[in-house]
């Protein structure tokens, strides 16, 4: 039942919106009212805060680090990888913000860095060279997503790469309205409203 305890730790720690958290202490608006409307780092950067957007990157993604060392530390290696699931699956479907959560992009990767650093790599290679030809974030964070579990499965633990094409599946799901843009070529541009 390691599993299930590591689980539930991932899911507290990534359940924390750390985007709405830092935006609110800050008083830079709210961020349900603006841009996309998401608690992500994209969309607090559309505040104008870059400081406040990096560190919610920052935040996001270690939260779900964060929770595999704990998980692996508490109950053993075979922890880290339902810890992780947690995490990210806590900030898709936080109970505080009745399951209104993020996206799972800075999450995904902080699991990542926790359970198979060398896919952590191919996600950032990956997100930084779509973001750079195409401004767009959503794009980059949807190849990301599809690049890092393969790489997870080569490389990484057992099961690792099947779990997180599972939670990629996730992130594409909560992409809906990203997709739908991104075909009617109306998505909004890095640091663009
Ligand atoms: O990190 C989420 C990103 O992929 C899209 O964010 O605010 O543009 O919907 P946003």
């Amino acid at each position: 039942y390691g599993a299930a305890l590591a689980l539930a730790l991932g899911y507290l720690l990534g359940s924390i919106p750390f985007g709405l958290v830092l935006t609110r202490l800050a008083g830079a608006g709210d961020l349900r009212a603006i841009g996309s409307g998401n608690i992500g780092a994209t969309n607090v950067l559309r505040t104008g805060r870059k400081d406040l957007a990096a560190a919610t990157l920052v935040l996001d993604a270690l939260k779900a680090t964060a929770a595999v060392l704990l998980g692996a530390w508490a109950f053993g290696p075979a922890a880290a990888l339902p810890a992780a699931a947690g995490a990210i699956i806590g900030h898709l479907y936080p109970v505080w913000l009745r399951f209104r959560g993020g996206k799972g992009v800075a999450t995904f990767l902080g699991g990542l860095i926790g359970v198979a650093w060398p896919a952590a790599i191919a996600f950032a290679v990956t997100w930084l060279a779509v973001a750079a030809a195409t401004r767009y974030s959503s794009a980059a964070a949807l190849s990301a997503t599809v690049v890092s579990p393969i790489v997870a499965w080569a490389v990484g633990p057992p099961d690792a790469g099947l779990v997180f094409a599972l939670l990629a599946a996730l992130v594409w799901f909560k992409h809906s309205a990203n997709i739908g843009r991104l075909v009617a070529g109306t998505e909004s541009k890095i640091g663009k409203a």
